[in-house]
């Protein structure tokens, strides 16, 4: 009997839907799940018959045609380091083991480097769609040695998602930790992205006043650009949805939101780094600040917002449908500086455009925009900031007054906007030269002796302060 091409490890919904993706493409799998159950509903949805179970990891890994090539799809942490250890019992050398769960590059890293030790090849996979991009077409941001990624890039592109142009969403980022470094700053972005459509939605629903269905509407003018995409799609989608009782099921969810973790290590990288990504960093404060949600009780009834005047949509439509475009913009600048800093720090050697190609279709980001910044990225491969790109000069020049307009009057009608209004100051304090730190520098020096640099002179220096 001919050996499986692939094992998959962890028959949960991700790595169940990933196995049945494999086996639609026509390749023969070995699948493994600690429990029984996942594993026989996995089995029985296959219908290609290309899926064979097992419930002893020996036996699965001898199934596997050599190098094997063992895909874990398990929870991110110590589960991924404990099975890497139960593997390495049947697993020889140039063997491949691929960890596609959100784990943190750090980890990958490090297991890259503990398994080599063994000879065994460790790839960070980064894959992004959630369940539906599972089954029908992910996108796959793989990352670690190179010559051991030969021996599994025809499947993993197979398996991907193909943007409407039929460019393979599966793009080989780096060495080790490269590709979950990638998926980690795209999750990032998502969080940014989110929080921007988020602080839409409340101008809409506090400024005007509107009720979902119109909400709706607006929202489909505002996502008719280059800012379309999967998120807007399904905000749209989201907005629209009933309760059983007729309601819309967004006024009956809890304003409490939860994360995982690749939003947090994102902004501690960044902060790491020293790369400025306040817009992405808004939106993983603004569900740290949602989740007090007692304190926001008290606070809405100590301090009650004011009684504001019902805003006029019609007034407004073209400003926030540009406020939204440039804020969507800035989030991806800011996601895109920090993995060129990146890049550097780790020497990895990104090629922006083609993580830009990566996500455009399959992922949560997918969407117009990406086809936009790999023009950019095409015109100046060294692009230090896309906000600095002619593709972008003149949407920005176009919507700053915008975004500058709704941050204004929301600030005016005390809505929390962090992501808008974050962008805005990033924008603002980029283009600010000469800005205000020549007055941090003073300060310093006096109180410090920290020394500064002049405008007029090469050097370092101190001044004797008159105190
Ligand atoms: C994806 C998603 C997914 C991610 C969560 C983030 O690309 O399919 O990015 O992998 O983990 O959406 O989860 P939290 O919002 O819970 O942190």
């Amino acid at each position: 009997m001919s050996k499986n091409k692939l094992g998959i490890i962890g028959m949960a919904v991700m790595g169940k839907n990933l196995a049945l993706n494999f086996a639609d493409k026509g390749y023969k799998l070995a699948v493994y799940n600690r429990s029984e159950e996942p594993l026989k509903k996995a089995l029985e949805e296959d219908a290609t018959g290309n899926l064979e179970g097992f419930s002893s990891l020996k036996d699965f890994v001898e199934s596997l045609e050599k190098p094997r090539r063992v895909l874990l799809m398990i929870k991110s942490g110590d589960p991924v380091d404990q099975m890497c250890n139960e593997l390495l019992k049947y697993l020889e050398k140039d063997d491949i083991i691929m960890d596609a769960g959100n784990s943190y590059y750090k980890d990958t890293i490090r297991r890259t480097n503990e398994l080599k030790e063994h000879g065994i090849n460790f790839l960070g996979v980064g894959v992004s769609g959630g369940e539906e991009g599972a089954r029908l077409g992910p996108a796959i941001m793989p990352g670690g040695d190179k010559e051991a990624y030969g021996h599994v890039k025809e499947l993993l592109e197979a398996v991907s998602a193909k943007n409407e142009d039929g460019g393979v969403c599966c793009k080989y980022a780096g060495t080790d930790g490269a590709g979950h470094y990638v998926k980690m700053v795209h999750n990032s972005i998502e969080y940014g992205d989110m929080q921007i459509i988020a602080e839409m939605y409340l101008i809409l629903r506090e400024a005007f006043k509107i009720d979902n269905d119109q909400m709706a509407k607006e929202f489909e003018y505002f996502k008719d650009g280059i800012q379309s995409g999967y998120l807007l799609d399904i905000a749209v989608n989201v907005l629209k949805e009933k309760d059983e009782d007729g309601s819309y099921l967004l006024e009956n969810i809890k304003d409490k939101a939860k994360h995982k973790g690749t939003g947090k290590w994102a902004a501690l990288e960044a902060i790491d780094l020293g790369v400025e990504t306040s817009v992405l960093v808004a939106g993983l404060n603004a569900r740290v600040i949602s989740s007090l949600f007692e304190d926001r009780k008290e606070f809405s009834e100590m301090y009650p917002r004011g009684d504001y005047e019902t805003l006029d949509i019609a007034m407004w439509r073209d400003d926030i449908k540009n406020a939204l475009l440039l804020s969507k913009i800035i989030a991806y600048a800011q996601g895109f500086a920090l993995l060129k800093e990146a890049a550097s720090e780790y020497n990895w050697d990104f090629d922006y455009k083609s993580i830009a190609e990566g996500f455009t279709a399959g992922c949560i980001l997918q969407g117009r925009l990406l086809k936009e910044i790999m023009d950019a990225y095409e015109e100046n491969p060294k692009l230090s900031n896309l906000l600095l790109s002619p593709v972008f000069e003149d949407i920005v020049k176009e919507c700053s007054s915008s975004l500058r307009k709704v941050v204004s009057k929301a600030f005016e009608l005390e809505i929390p906007i962090p992501a808008l209004s974050s962008g805005l100051s990033y924008f603002d304090s980029l283009k600010t030269y000469p800005g205000s730190a020549n007055m941090i520098q003073g300060l310093r020096d006096y109180f410090g002796a920290h020394t500064f640099e002049r405008v007029d002179r090469e050097g370092t220096f101190h001044h004797k302060w008159n105190r």
